[in-house]
């Protein structure tokens, strides 16, 4: 499927043709040593294409006199970071050929920015599928995502979706086990609305004002010694033996800033979205199939509160759940209710979907048509 949007500049219109695609998939061996292991990266990508795009991600989230004042004192805080993160990020330094802090920074952005929409549901004969969208207004991403399998002794010990030089995962799956998706957790988000003059329909761009900023976050990482929460979700997929003991974990591990945690299992009535205040947390909602409430949905608002008027997101999730009904729902047609605009909009990276009691069938989409 293609998708042809047409811009008027000056005398003439510019067509490009748009497409979804898949991500490039690669295998990082967790027996190899952190500061080694990222390097099959490098065969995927273009170093100065990395380079470039790592620096615009960083100039767009980190004022440049702050990134030059920070330097020294990010320099002498990655001594604190734990393994395997220092190794891994001081591996992708030397394989990006910059400063470490550099590395540090784009780790810590990444983890204050991510909007998504989550869904955790249960068909009738109990099996369970879990989606997500993941949304963060940097084009270049698109081109940085990448499906990565963690193998240990040879076998996939847990798989995830990332960006490439991000050693934190914000979905994943420990296969037969579980699989998990975070999603930004923000007190109060303003919107900003642009028109598109060509399409005719308005679009939402939000800006978080979350209680942390990265700097803060950081501090908070090192002093009050609480993982960066997609560090947690790397942890989780690494050791929890069940569903149960990945919620207990998500649930109760401090985490620097706020989130929400979405989980599917392997049984019915395995899925849950945990909503995450930094010291444990703030609420469970659990799938409740014999109640009707096969499916929950969570975008970046606390689910017993009315979403903001203006962020239809939840609700023409929910329509169209509702609309495809407990019997018809798949891996295919969960994509499809992710395919819906606004669920998937212009700012829209990615779509995974996945089921853990099938780990074969984990899918993500690059989106390039959701406008
Ligand atoms: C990665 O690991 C999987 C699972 O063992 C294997 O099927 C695949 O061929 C590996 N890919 C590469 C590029 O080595
Ligand atoms: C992503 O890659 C495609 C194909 O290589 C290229 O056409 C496009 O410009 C790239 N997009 C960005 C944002 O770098
Ligand atoms: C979806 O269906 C449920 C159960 O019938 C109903 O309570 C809910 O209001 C519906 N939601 C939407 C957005 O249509």
């Amino acid at each position: 499927m293609k998708l042809q949007i047409c811009l008027f500049l000056g005398v003439t219109f510019i067509c490009v043709s748009k497409a979804d695609f898949s991500p490039p998939v690669v295998n990082i061996s967790l027996d190899v040593p952190a500061d080694q292991r990222w390097a099959p990266l490098m065969k995927l990508y273009d170093i100065n294409f990395l380079r470039k795009a790592a620096s615009e991600v960083i100039d767009s989230t980190v004022p440049k006199w702050v990134h030059v004042a920070i330097k020294p004192v990010v320099e002498a805080l990655e001594k604190y970071i734990p393994q395997p993160y220092a190794g891994e990020i001081r591996g992708m330094a030397s394989f990006y050929g910059t400063d470490i802090s550099d590395i540090v920074l784009l780790n810590f952005a990444y983890e204050v920015s991510a909007f998504c929409t989550s869904i955790v549901t249960q068909d009738t004969t109990g099996n369970i599928y879990h989606g997500r969208n993941l949304d963060y207004p940097h084009d270049v991403l698109k081109n940085l995502t990448v499906d990565v399998l963690f193998m240990k002794n040879g076998k996939v010990a847990y798989r995830g979706t990332t960006f490439a030089g991000y050693v934190g995962l914000w979905t994943g799956q420990s296969p037969n086990k579980f699989t998990v998706s975070g999603n930004e957790r923000s007190r109060f988000i303003f919107f900003i609305f642009v028109r598109s003059s060509i399409l005719h329909r308005f679009y939402y761009v939000f800006i978080p004002t979350d209680k942390g900023h990265w700097w803060e976050n950081i501090i908070s990482a090192i002093l009050l010694k609480s993982s960066p929460v997609s560090w947690l979700v790397r942890e989780t997929l690494e050791a929890a033996v069940d569903f149960q003991d990945a919620v207990m974990r998500l649930a109760k591990v401090p985490i620097i800033t706020d989130v929400y945690y979405i989980l599917g299992g392997v049984r019915a009535g395995e899925g849950v979205v945990i909503t995450r205040d930094r010291g444990g947390s703030a609420d469970i909602w659990p799938l409740d199939p014999l109640h009707g409430n096969w499916y929950r949905v969570e975008t970046n608002y606390d689910h017993w509160l009315p979403a903001p008027k203006r962020d239809e997101r939840r609700d023409v999730a929910m329509k169209a759940l509702n609309a495809t009904g407990q019997n018809h729902i798949s891996m295919d047609s969960l994509y499809k209710v992710l395919s819906v605009n606004p669920v998937c909009n212009w700012i829209t990276v990615y779509t995974t979907v996945m089921s853990a009691a099938t780990p074969e069938k984990y899918t993500t989409a690059v989106r390039d048509m959701c406008v």
